[in-house]
């Protein structure tokens, strides 16, 4: 049985922190914690409207939470450059490794899918622009489940569609509650250590194995002695 790769997007495949050059042009030296909290807020935001059952799409979440930064750093934007901002975070860059790193897993059979929050049109246009969108068999969203990861609905939607099952599908995601919510829902997972300075969550729940990048990920699967 090959195996299966559920790719998180956000943080993982795509750079969320490629708005900073727009972003500096626009509030200058708060420029990186503007979008830390930008993306900060975003994920809370889903999270909250997981938990309460009040869902909107990803994207609405991420325009919520740029308003959001607005008024916290009091950098009042216009409408248009809000606008301006939005549509670079509809075409960010993939991380360098990406590429490399996912031609090098389809080389050697592992199934591979994007697995995320976002909703599949926005996924489409985000990873056609990062050109990657032909190197995965398939998008999944979140949207139809009307809730967002770490719902264990979630992944066992990715799992139905994907066609996969918990022993022979890991979950690869830099988002430590995105690997601590696969594991919880009987996947394995890598978790993405893309910065030294990563923390991950004292739960007591550990990735099954963690890289810094995904040109490492094909190795360590196989240290896993992973049929693929
Ligand atoms: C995702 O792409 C939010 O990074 C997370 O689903």
């Amino acid at each position: 049985m090959q195996t299966t790769l559920a790719f998180d997007v956000y943080g993982t495949l795509i750079d969320t922190h490629g708005v900073l050059t727009a972003l500096t042009d626009l509030v200058g030296d708060k420029a990186h914690a503007f979008s830390q909290t930008w993306r900060d807020k975003q994920l809370e935001y889903s999270f909250r409207r997981g938990l309460m059952q009040n869902y909107a799409p990803f994207a609405v979440c991420t325009s919520q939470a740029l308003d959001y930064t607005c008024e916290f750093y009091k950098t009042p934007l216009t409408p248009a450059q809000k606008n301006d901002l939005l549509g670079i975070y509809r075409e960010l860059p993939a991380f360098e490794d990406v590429e490399e790193g996912l031609l090098a897993l389809q080389g050697v059979g592992f199934r591979l899918f994007a697995f995320s929050n976002g909703e599949v049109a926005a996924l489409e246009k985000l990873l056609s622009t990062a050109n990657i969108r032909e190197l995965f068999l398939d998008l999944v969203s979140v949207d139809p489940l009307k809730s967002f990861k770490p719902n264990p609905a979630v992944y066992a939607h990715f799992l139905r569609q994907s066609q996969a099952t918990g022993e022979n599908a890991w979950l690869v995601s830099s988002n430590p509650f995105d690997v601590i919510g696969s594991i919880s829902a009987g996947m394995k997972a890598a978790w993405v250590k893309r910065s030294a300075d990563a923390v991950f969550d004292p739960w007591g729940i550990e990735p099954t194995i963690t890289v810094s990048n995904l040109l490492q990920l094909k190795e360590e699967l196989r240290k896993q002695s992973i049929p693929h």
